[in-house]
């Protein structure tokens, strides 16, 4: 029994040690930014960080767009941060299922009747560790969520973010696991998507393929980040992507069998809260010293290296963004 006890002990002293050694690396975000008179969109708002995103933009008073598919929760949410923040707090929420693509269109012909400008797109929404299906315009859930929505939704939106006086923004929430992608860009189209999901029903594609599509899904959304910055130039817009470090969100739930339980059990011992994960996206999307940087990946407030091969290739960027102009209709 003792020997039980004393490994026990030994077991959470180095769990706390390692939690405490790896939280001493987060850094926070402290420049003091008034947002007053700032519109904001943020996407997947009302849960993780979508939501204390929107709760740390209204604290510094800018108006915040918050974009989600389901609108009850949606209302939830707007109830929440004001909870948190006073019932002045500028939020409104607004219908958005970026899994399709007439629902980006509405969503975008709304905002623009509202709103003139657009200082800051957060594209922060993405499904992860689900089943994969087809969506109403044929393409795979994962792709059509995490990536040809925001391709989508941002092309609407740049010409509103030009007008931004500060210079608008565009802020791609990434993943360190897109590194781990295995990416055929002849394989993302509509046209392939009900090959995928057959050839997965059949058996041949292990479920947790899922998890390959979200890391292909990531790097997409990375290579986007640089050819929109390329493509856009000294246009008064930046594009960059951030990722926010293993955050303690439902994104980090994965209850289809022991072995997932036990992963995600252990990631969530050394994993930031919401609160925390926010800091380097606000560093990206508010710092005064990235004002005029575009075209980088951000990790903990520094420039982020260890990227996927492909994501350094401006062919392929090339070849993605004329696929997306296609399966979006934006050509
Ligand atoms: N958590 C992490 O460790 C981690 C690590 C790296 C990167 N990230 C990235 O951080 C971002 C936020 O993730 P999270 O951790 O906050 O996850 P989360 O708690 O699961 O939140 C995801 C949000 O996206 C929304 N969403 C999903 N599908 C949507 C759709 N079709 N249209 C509109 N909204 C949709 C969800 O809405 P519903 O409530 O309606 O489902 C929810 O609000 C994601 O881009 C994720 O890839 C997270």
């Amino acid at each position: 029994m003792d020997c039980y006890v004393s490994c026990l002990l030994g077991v959470v002293t180095i769990v706390v040690c390692v939690r405490y050694y790896v939280s001493s690396k987060w850094i926070r975000f402290t420049e003091e930014i008034d947002l007053k008179g700032k519109n904001v969109i943020i996407t997947g708002a009302n849960a993780g960080l979508g939501l204390e995103l929107s709760i740390q933009f209204a604290k510094r008073n800018a108006r915040v767009y918050m974009a989600c598919r389901n609108t009850k929760k949606g209302a939830l949410a707007v109830e929440y941060v004001r909870k948190h923040l006073g019932s002045s707090a500028d939020v409104i929420c607004v219908e958005l299922d970026q899994s399709s693509l007439v629902s980006v269109r509405r969503f975008v012909d709304d905002f623009k009747t509202r709103e003139k400008k657009l200082d800051i797109l957060i594209n922060n929404a993405a499904v992860n560790a689900i089943p994969s299906s087809i969506t109403e315009d044929g393409i795979l859930l994962h792709y059509a969520t995490n990536y040809f929505g925001p391709f989508l939704l941002t092309n609407l939106l740049l010409e509103r973010l030009e007008r931004s006086e500060a210079g608008g923004r565009v802020v791609n929430i990434g993943s360190l696991s897109h590194t781990g992608a295995r990416l055929d860009l002849d394989y993302i189209q509509p046209d392939k998507a009900r090959i995928y999901i057959q050839t997965m029903q059949k058996g041949f594609i292990k479920k947790q393929e899922d998890i390959l599509l979200y890391q292909n899904s990531k790097l997409m959304m990375l290579m986007f980040t640089f050819e929109l910055a390329r493509r856009l130039g000294k246009r008064g817009v930046t594009s960059n992507c951030v990722h926010p470090g293993i955050v303690a969100t439902r994104m980090l739930e994965d209850d289809r069998n022991l072995l997932r339980k036990v992963i995600v059990f252990s990631l969530r011992l050394f994993a930031k809260s919401a609160e925390e994960g926010c800091q380097p996206i606000l560093h990206c999307a508010l710092s005064e010293q990235l004002r005029d940087v575009t075209g980088k990946y951000f990790g903990n407030f520094e420039e982020e290296k260890n990227v996927h091969e492909m994501a350094l290739d401006e062919r392929s960027w090339e070849k993605l963004w004329e696929i997306s102009e296609d399966t979006t209709g934006l050509s």
